[in-house]
């Protein structure tokens, strides 16, 4: 059976989750969800790498890497970036590999500012306001897209 190299990174503020508004984005604190993520990626035959960083130049560092390090999928929750960034947006034209948008709020019933994405159109999948879930749900719609 394939196993599919998978990265998943989170951007700034993330490490916080748990503390974190948690009315808002859930108990979970990010540990705790990476690790429920890597158990369903064991049972899905899948390889997790994962980072998380506040800062948007290491995350661009990291997408840069991506290129050749055998990663075939990237699932990321850009945080704020994704409002901002079109640094963020030409690094994955740039890799030119799958990438899906996550966030753990529904962003599209919040603020204005919050309902543009630098990344959505150029993303495979976006998932938003499925709370930590959507990881998981990230994970089998980057398998999916992989194996199909
Ligand atoms: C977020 C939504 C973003 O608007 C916000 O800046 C975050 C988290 C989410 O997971 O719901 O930091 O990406």
């Amino acid at each position: 059976m394939t196993t599919n190299k998978i990265l998943i990174i989170n951007g700034p503020n993330l490490n916080l989750l748990g503390k974190r508004e948690p009315d808002i984005y859930g108990a979970k604190t990010l540990a705790q969800i990476i690790a429920d993520v890597r158990v369903k990626a064991d049972e899905l035959n899948a390889e997790i790498d994962d980072m998380q960083s506040n800062s948007e130049s290491e995350i661009i560092e990291r997408i840069h890497q991506a290129m050749d390090d055998g990663t075939e999928c990237i699932i990321i929750n850009p945080g704020a970036f994704t409002h901002t960034s079109i640094a963020l947006r030409d690094a994955f034209l740039s890799i030119s590999k799958p990438f899906i948008e996550i966030h753990l709020s529904n962003v599209f019933a919040r603020e204005a500012f919050r309902q543009r994405s630098f990344l959505s159109d150029i993303a495979v999948a976006v998932i938003a306001g499925a709370g930590a879930h959507g990881y998981e749900l990230a994970l089998q719609a980057a398998i999916r897209h992989l194996r199909d």
